[in-house]
């Protein structure tokens, strides 16, 4: 086995905690040849720092991430700190030479994410961007039915990804709701990126864009006492339309914050003439394919934990979050490494720039109320 990938975190909340998780039993990928290690985590929170002081691989622990970039024994960066914060640390990561491992949406704008293109190109550094959910199971499973040519000609995709606990008002504001922090664009920043991954892998690049966005809560508490206002998008409808085979196709993306009783579904369908497919974390285990014989077939499969690289989880055992999550860095890994071997990949920094292009192209066709193209 070659020398371990040394990874530095900077920002240790949510999802830099995730990935102390996913990388600290890094052994359940079954053979997997190359070992990854956190060694490091910068969080401007005591509190967070603290946190990782369990971590028993962790050598440094600082409030300041240029302290991390510059540690030469640091081979790879994850970054999962607030929007706002992308663009200054992902070019600062990348300019201490170190590869990159990138949150979505990969700058608060479109702007800041075609300035963070431009260095990724000059540094020739390796950089993916975060999107876990389509290494479940069940969503590979979806990605190879379409790969197989058996849907025949397209007829329609969707695909969404739904969160309900917005629906409380007395929640209190956080960076993720507020366009200083979070983006103009809103809920499609925080949850646009997972939506487009799968479908922007199969080549479907939207045309246009038609947007119903919607703000429904206009303040929140602040967790003070008061309110904070609360003015990003809470839901986007986006329905857009590519080419294949010499036709328009329809393709809508669903992404909500107010979706009564929803926490953390994730979905795609994807219909053609001959066959289709549908995945929902609603049902994890269940996959649905559709096959047109001489009768017409949804046949309801329960998957079970296979995905990219094999574990040492037995192949009928239920898969989760945190089981996609380490499938996802094993490709990260594996990819940097080129060895990923046609397997599915995460998110290149041209897949993040088109979201943010059809991110704008939304914007601009709710000002409009008219469908705007996805321009570049
Ligand atoms: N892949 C996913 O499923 C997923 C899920 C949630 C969030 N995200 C993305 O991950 C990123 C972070 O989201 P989160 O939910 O983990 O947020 P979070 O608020 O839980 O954590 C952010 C952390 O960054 C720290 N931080 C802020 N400024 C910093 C700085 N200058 N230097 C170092 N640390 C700093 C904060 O103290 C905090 O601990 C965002 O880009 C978000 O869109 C991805």
């Amino acid at each position: 086995m070659s020398k371990p990938v040394s990874i530095g975190v900077i920002g240790g909340g949510l999802m830099g905690r995730e990935t102390a998780s996913a990388l600290g039993r890094w052994f359940a990928l079954d053979g997997f040849p190359i070992k990854a290690e956190l060694v490091a985590v910068c969080d401007i929170a005591e509190k967070v720092r603290e946190w990782f002081r369990q971590v028993p691989t962790v050598k440094l622990i600082t409030a300041d991430y240029k302290e991390l970039i510059h540690e030469p024994g640091i081979d790879v960066v994850y970054v999962a700190v607030p929007h706002h914060l992308h663009e200054q640390i992902y070019i600062d990561v990348l300019s201490a030479g170190k590869d990159l491992f990138a949150e979505k949406p990969f700058g608060i704008d479109l702007s800041a994410a075609l300035n963070i293109a431009r260095v990724v190109d000059v540094s020739a550094r390796f950089v993916r961007i975060s999107s876990e959910l389509p290494f479940l199971p069940g969503a590979q499973r979806v990605i190879q039915f379409v790969k197989s040519g058996a849907l025949g000609k397209l007829i329609e995709v969707r695909s969404g990804f739904w969160h309900a606990s917005d629906l409380d008002p007395t929640k209190p504001v956080n960076w993720k709701r507020q366009v200083a922090t979070c983006g103009e664009a809103g809920v499609m920043a925080d949850l646009g990126m997972h939506v487009m991954h799968i479908p922007f892998r199969m080549g479907w690049k939207p045309k246009r864009v038609y947007a119903q966005l919607q703000k429904v809560y206009s303040q929140r508490p602040d967790g003070k006492g008061g309110m904070a206002p609360c003015d990003t998008w809470d839901n986007a409808m986006l329905h857009t339309e590519f080419d294949s085979d010499g036709a328009e196709v329809p393709m809508r993306f669903e992404m909500k914050r107010l979706a009564p009783g929803e926490t953390n579904t994730w979905f795609i369908e994807i219909l053609g003439v001959d066959g289709g497919a549908r995945f929902s974390t609603k049902k994890p285990k269940t996959l649905w394919i559709f096959e047109r014989g001489k009768e017409q077939i949804w046949k309801k499969i329960d998957v079970g934990h296979a995905s990219v690289f094999p574990t040492v989880t037995g192949g009928i055992f239920e898969a989760g979050f945190p089981d996609c999550f380490l499938q996802m860095w094993g490709a990260f890994v594996a990819e940097r490494a080129g060895i990923l071997e046609g397997r599915f990949g995460c998110v290149t920094p041209d897949e993040a720039v088109l979201s943010h292009k059809v991110f704008a192209a939304a914007l601009a066709s709710n000002e409009s109320r008219r469908a705007e193209p996805v321009r570049g």
